[in-house]
């Protein structure tokens, strides 16, 4: 947390809500969201419900956002859904690279990479989401994997998108699971992940919001938000429901 980057709390509601359900959720959030609060809020509902959540949201703060996107604009590429169609279902951010995504759909740095390019390309902005398992973090691989998911997932970059990214870092181990990464793990890879971004970016790196996910609590937020690298958190579980969403919310100030 700096006053250079303004704290991001954001939903990944994953494969959770019917339509119904979702609406409920988004105006219980809308009703607990107090004044004077400094975080920015985004919401990411599965694509059946974007269309109800944008309609709740309309003349709202909070940001619409989807969980993923083919790379193509349109065609023949049957269950896929393109940035353009985002764009135009209300979307303001798209997450790619999440790890469920590589795990289970084979999304490879190659693919995410393509996905990026074309979120910008359509003008909304990418959170890419990147993390060891916990394989790779007992083999001390740690920062060798984040460091080629960035910059794998990063080429190609043109020089206007730079100020248009968010990453995400989520370590597998940490998602779902109820284990947090201690906010001094976090903030070792957030600050390795600067120092990253210094080299790709240039001084975009410095306004760069780089999220922190995995397990995070309305007890556990606060602590991390409070490390100088942890600029937002990527939510799972703990966005699912209001009381919860809305105490994380709070802790970002
Ligand atoms: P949990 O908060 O449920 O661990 O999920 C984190 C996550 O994957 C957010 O994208």
């Amino acid at each position: 947390m700096t006053d250079k980057r303004q704290i991001l709390i954001a939903g990944n509601w994953k494969m959770h809500k019917t339509q119904e359900e979702a609406r409920i959720l988004v105006r219980e959030i809308l009703r607990g969201l107090t004044y004077g609060i400094k975080a920015e809020v985004m919401v990411a509902p599965p694509y059946t419900s974007l269309a109800a959540v944008a309609a709740e949201l309309a003349g709202s703060a909070i940001r619409l956002a989807a969980q993923d996107a083919f790379w193509k604009p349109q065609g023949a590429y049957t269950g896929a859904i393109s940035p353009v169609m985002l764009a135009d279902a209300g979307c303001h951010y798209v997450i790619v690279g999440h790890s469920e995504r590589r795990q289970h759909f084979g999304d490879t740095n190659q693919d995410v990479n393509r996905k990026l390019l074309a979120v910008l390309e359509a003008g909304l902005i990418p959170i890419l989401c990147i993390g060891e398992t916990i394989e790779e973090r007992q083999a001390e691989k740690t920062l060798h994997v984040v460091a080629a998911q960035l910059r794998e997932g990063l080429a190609g970059l043109s020089g206007e998108a730079r100020d248009r990214l968010v990453i995400a870092y989520e370590p597998v181990w940490a998602i779902g699971t109820g284990l947090t990464a201690t906010p001094g793990q976090a903030q070792e890879v957030h600050a390795f992940i600067r120092s990253l971004l210094r080299e790709v970016l240039g001084p975009a790196a410095e306004t760069t919001r780089i999220l922190y996910g995995g397990s995070v609590t309305p007890d556990n937020a606060a602590t991390l938000l409070s490390e100088p690298d942890i600029d937002g958190a990527l939510v799972g579980g703990a966005s699912l429901k209001a009381d919860s969403f809305l105490k994380i919310i709070a802790a970002g100030g």
